[in-house]
Order: C-alpha cells, then structure tokens, then sequence
C-alpha cells in the first residue's frame, strides 16, 4: 500500500502523528497547511523520526488554485482532510469564520478532488456531532445535533459527503468521529503545542505537571458519574493515527460516506486521568473543584464495533500510556515546537 496521500492540517497535532504513520507505512505524503494552528518545526521532527521526507505546501485549503497545482503533480490517490478550526468556545464568538474555514474549505477541497478524479477522502468529524448523547456507548446511528458552529460545521460537512456519496457512487468518505485524543508519539519529539492557555484537560493537566500554572480546576463534582467529575473516551493519539491508515485500507470496502466512531470505548472520568497523571509523573497534581463548564455534558464514550467490524482497528493504548507519552513530550518540550528548531525544514 504505497499510494500518494494528500494530508491537508498535516502539521497539526493529530495530522503530524498521522503523516509519521503514512511515511512509516511507505506512503508518499503531501502536506497543505495554511500553519494557522501548527509549528512547521512538526514535520522538520515527523521526517527525522520516519527518516524519509514529506511535501510541504503552504497554502489554505480554499485555495483552489494551490490544490489543483497538487492535484496536477502526481496522481493523488487519497486525501486526509484534518485541516479545520476546532476550539468549541471561539466558534460561538466568531460563526462565520468557522463555517468560512470548515464548511468552505471542505467544498473547495471537494470541488478539486472532483476535478482531478479522486474520490476518496478521510474526513475529521468529531464525537461531538452527537451533542448530548440519548445514550451510551454511543453508537453510529444515534441522533445527530450540534450545540456550536463548531459542531454545526462538522454536521454540515457530514452531510455534505452523505449527499455527494448519494449522487455519485465513485466516491468513498469514510467520517471518523474521534472522541478524545490525547497523548504524543512516544518519542516525546512531536506531540500536542496548544497556543495561549489551553481549553481542553490534558495540555492543561501537563502544564500544571509542568508548574507552568498553579492547579487545575475540575469543572463539576455533581454529574451523575461514579467520581461526579465528567467521564470522556480519551484515545492515544498514535492509535488515531493508525485508525486513519486502517481507514485507507478499507475505503474501497466502505459504502458511500460511512461514519465510524475513534475511541477506545471506555469511559474515564476527569479524576482518573488526573490520578494516571500522578503516576506518570511520580508526583501529585495540584487541584481544585469548581463549578460545571456550560456546555459540557456528564458522559460521553463509544461504542467501537463498526472501527473493529469495518477497519479491523481497535484502540491498544490505555490511559497510563496516554499520560506517559503526553508526559515525556511536555518534559522534553516545555515551550512546545518553540523549545528548540530541528534544521533543515522550510
Ligand atoms: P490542529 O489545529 O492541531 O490541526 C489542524 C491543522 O489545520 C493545523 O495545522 C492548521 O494550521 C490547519 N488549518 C486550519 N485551517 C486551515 C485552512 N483553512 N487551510 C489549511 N490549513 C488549515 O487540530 P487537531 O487537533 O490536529 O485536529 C485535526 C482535525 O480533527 C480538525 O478538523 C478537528 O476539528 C478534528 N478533531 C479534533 C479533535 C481534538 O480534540 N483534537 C476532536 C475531534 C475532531
Ligand atoms: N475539564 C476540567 N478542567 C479543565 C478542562 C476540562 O475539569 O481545565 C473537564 C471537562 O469539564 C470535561 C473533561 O475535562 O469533563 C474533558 O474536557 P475537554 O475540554 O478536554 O474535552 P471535551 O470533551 O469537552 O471536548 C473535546 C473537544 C471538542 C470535541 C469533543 C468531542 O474540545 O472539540 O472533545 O470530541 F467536540
């Protein structure tokens, strides 16, 4: 399996993972990245770990100009379509920059691959299309909402590849709805390098690990979860990234646009994964309860059997693994890509 991919926001955090997977795997790889959320210095580290190089082109991916021009280079047999704005509380404030960027750059990048005959796309949706689940684990065919533009693009955009995979049968979109990734590649040379104070609790955990802030606050004690804290599917970032090769193996096999769940189909609440913390890091995490984030819901994990049944993938990595590998990338790099520049990249 060594066709060339296109791997659009291929120097974010899970693109970055996902390209050393292709590269490994001997895939040609192409990255577009406008680096409006990424550190070039991402794949300057994913070549050195594969040993092998990847394209790198600096472009949005509205640019219909630019992805004709790749299109045009060499036959592209697939696209990783990763490249997306994805912070829930900024896309209530800014709407129409969220549906420009996602909803609009998703139709571009469709439009050229129409273009140029490929028709096979990995698309990042996002477990939080279900909105507040009916019920768990949640399964494929449970009801769709959104509570966010955010979460209205990924909707959108689902919808999008359902209506195109009706119209024409020579399309094959596989919509992987991720659940919580978390974690680094376990060389601690790439990993997760969120701008400003993070939003989500893992590179907030790291950086309180790190005593880069005081304590983490825990939203909500009361949910109606074993601890009261809110339960989540964190998923090792690495076992995502070989779920998205899993997914271009069986793209011809999928019918249409095909939804699969990302997890590891086990829940695990904010406390946990504070207490796998400490054992990662040998010592305790400074924390404090606070009130419920608006907004967040008490559970949320997946049921994995269509991942296990269409892609013959499951998640190997539990939560120890995850704090590890989140650990070593935040000791080694305590400012992130800023702490130090590999040459030779752009
Ligand atoms: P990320 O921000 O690290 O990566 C996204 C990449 O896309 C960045 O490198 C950014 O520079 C690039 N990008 C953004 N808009 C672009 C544009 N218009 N043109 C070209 N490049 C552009 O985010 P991530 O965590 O790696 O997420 C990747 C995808 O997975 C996103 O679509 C996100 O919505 C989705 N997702 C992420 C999570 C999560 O918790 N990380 C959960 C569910 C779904
Ligand atoms: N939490 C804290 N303290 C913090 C941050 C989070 O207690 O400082 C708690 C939250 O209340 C929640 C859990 O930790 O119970 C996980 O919160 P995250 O922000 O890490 O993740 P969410 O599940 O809220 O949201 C994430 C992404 C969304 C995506 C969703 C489903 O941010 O974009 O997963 O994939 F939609």
């Amino acid at each position: 399996m060594t066709q060339p991919i296109l791997v659009t926001g291929g120097a974010g955090y899970i693109g970055s993972h996902t390209v050393l997977e292709l590269l490994k795997a001997g895939h040609p790889v192409t990255v577009l990245d406008n680096l409006s959320n990424a550190n070039p210095e991402a794949l300057a580290r994913v070549q050195e770990l594969a040993g092998r190089e990847v394209a790198f082109c600096r472009a949005d991916v509205r640019d219909r100009a630019a992805l004709d021009g790749l299109f045009r280079a060499q036959p592209i047999h697939a696209v990783i379509h990763f490249a997306g704005l994805k912070a829930v509380g900024e896309s209530t404030g800014q709407p129409l920059r969220y549906y420009q960027n996602n909803v609009a750059g998703t139709l571009t990048l469709l439009e050229a691959m129409e273009a140029a005959g490929c028709r096979n796309l990995v698309f990042s949706s996002s477990a939080t299309v279900y909105g507040d689940p009916a019920a768990l684990p949640i399964t494929e065919d449970m009801p769709l909402s959104a509570t966010n533009p955010y979460g209205q693009s990924k909707l959108i955009i689902e919808d999008i590849c359902r209506d195109l995979a009706k119209a024409d049968p020579r399309w094959h979109l596989a919509l992987l709805r991720y659940f919580n990734p978390v974690g680094a590649h376990p060389s601690g040379r790439i990993g997760e390098d969120p701008l400003g104070t993070p939003n989500n609790l893992m590179p907030y955990l790291l950086q309180v690990a790190s005593g880069r802030r005081p304590h983490l606050s825990i939203f909500g004690r009361d949910y109606p979860t074993p601890d009261g804290t809110g339960i989540r599917d964190y998923i090792h970032v690495m076992d995502l990234a070989r779920g998205h090769l899993a997914a271009l193996k069986a793209l011809p096999e999928l019918p249409g646009a095909t939804a699969i769940n990302l997890g590891t189909g086990r829940g695990c609440s904010v406390l946990e994964l504070v207490a796998a913390m400490e054992v990662a890091t040998g010592f305790p995490i400074p924390r404090q309860f606070a009130p419920r984030r608006p907004g967040d819901i008490a559970s949320c994990y997946a049921d994995c059997g269509s991942a296990e049944r269409l892609l013959d993938w499951r998640a190997t990595q539990d939560q120890g693994d995850m704090c590890r590998d989140a650990w070593s990338w935040q000791r080694l790099n305590p400012d992130g890509y800023r702490s130090q520049l590999t040459k030779g990249m752009l």
